[in-house]
């Protein structure tokens, strides 16, 4: 039986906390799409951990983790990342497998994708440049490297002759950027060698006889719905599926064998990165909700776009995921506004809609939004959902009947601990 968690909106949803929370009710966590792009923040005894590529659930016993075929793996991040555990005692070669079909990001992916932005200019998508959309576009385009290609003698070769082309394709940029592939080089050998201890597997095989064993899964997606490569805000997306279907693509999980679809988002709506956001504030409300919710990219630590709570948009992603349950992250940070605006519609073209058109650059969108009443109580000692405010209530309760789907769990804190469950 496979369990799907997904991000709603443009990613940063608290993806990582819930998986945490909610590892010891599985036996495997499985990243399915995206890399190092994701940051993935967890947060207990007084420690912040942030995770890349490897899953939320490596911090517990019960757990296998796997990082699926869909993901892209950068070495050098994976590394640095292992070297960060190293002080948790965690028997990585026991607790973590790796697909061999998940592809490579190589130094020279990382240039591109710097490249390419840097080319853009004003219309840049804002990428983490970690080389994500490089490494896709080979991988679609069948000339990627993948993990399993490390266990054959000519890896190198391979590596070569890939590597080559990207230098030639980067000077077809025509752009300013500075390196040293030779120390880029020698930075991604030792990643390499690093992950070459690890324990490659055949994932797809691997998930398929777990499930016959009656195993419990849980997928864990990474960025966020609405940054889908097909249903996103093209072209200011990423280059996976991050939607329910990646998880079948990303992992070989069948369609039927999917059973519920957790889908997590913030009670405001935050956006890192270029490209259309209706509800975005520029006023105090909007820095409130930056200072507050503490509103920096895990990865880059760009300050993050913040908003009211994008219903359209939300509900648009509840649609093409199945969400069968919710999950509402940051209900602390709302605390102490008077007024909570919620956007039920847009002005589009002349008319009111309800669904999520084309475009919604702004000079085709207005957000047209429910004001409801707010709370001032500090939720973030809270532990039952009994000791809710009044007005939250309200406010969940009408998010439950638009969306159509009950929220399960509201988050009041970055802490393990800070978690209520209804
Ligand atoms: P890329 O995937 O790094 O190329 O970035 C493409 C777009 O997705 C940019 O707007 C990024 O800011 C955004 N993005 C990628 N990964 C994440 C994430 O984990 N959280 C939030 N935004 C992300």
């Amino acid at each position: 039986m496979v369990d799907l968690l997904l991000g709603l909106q443009w990613g940063d949803e608290g993806k990582g906390k819930i998986v945490d929370v909610l590892t010891k009710e599985y036996d495997i966590i499985a990243r399915f799409q995206g890399g190092p792009n994701a940051g993935h923040t967890l947060e207990f005894d007084g420690i912040k951990h942030v995770l890349h590529t490897i899953p939320s659930g490596i911090f517990h016993k019960n757990a296998i983790n796997v990082v699926g075929n869909g993901v892209v793996i950068d070495p050098v991040i994976f590394k640095k990342e292992l070297d960060n555990l190293e002080k948790f005692n965690i028997d990585i070669e026991t607790k973590l497998f790796i697909s061999r079909k998940a592809h490579l990001i190589l130094p020279t992916h990382r240039l591109l994708d710097a490249a390419s932005e840097a080319s853009k200019g004003k219309a840049k998508i804002g990428s983490t440049l970690k080389g994500i959309g490089p490494t896709y576009m080979d991988k679609t385009g069948r000339n990627g490297m993948r993990v399993g290609d490390l266990e054959f003698d000519d890896w190198k070769t391979k590596y070569r002759a890939l590597a080559d082309k990207h230098e030639a394709m980067i000077d077809f940029y025509n752009v300013e950027i500075q390196y040293n592939l030779d120390e880029l080089e020698a930075e991604f050998c030792e990643g390499v060698e690093t992950l070459k201890k690890l324990t490659f597997i055949d994932s797809e095989e691997y998930i398929f006889k777990a499930q016959a064993e009656g195993k419990k899964i849980l997928a864990e997606g990474a960025q966020g719905s609405l940054l889908d490569i097909d249903f996103g805000t093209y072209p200011f997306v990423t280059s996976s599926n991050t939607t329910a279907a990646g998880a079948c693509t990303g992992l070989g999980v069948a369609p039927n064998n999917i059973k519920n679809v957790l889908g997590i988002f913030k009670a405001y709506t935050t956006r890192v990165g270029s490209g259309p956001f209706p509800t975005e504030l520029f006023d105090e409300d909007g820095a409130t909700m930056a200072k507050v919710g503490n509103e920096f990219g895990a990865t880059t630590g760009r300050p993050r776009r913040c908003g009211w709570l994008d219903l359209v948009a939300l509900k648009y992603a509840v649609q093409i995921n199945g969400v069968t349950e919710l999950m509402m992250m940051k209900a602390d940070v709302l605390s102490g506004f008077d007024t909570i605006k919620v956007c039920t519609a847009y002005q589009y073209k002349g008319e009111e809609i309800q669904h999520l058109p084309y475009s919604i650059e702004e000079e085709y969108v207005t957000p047209v939004y429910t004001e409801m009443k707010g709370w001032s109580e500090d939720l973030t000692k809270l532990s039952k959902a009994e000791d809710l405010p009044a007005t939250l209530n309200d406010y969940i309760a009408f998010l439950e009947e638009q969306l159509n789907v009950p929220i399960k769990i509201v988050s009041v804190g970055p802490d393990r601990l800070q978690t209520i469950h209804r």
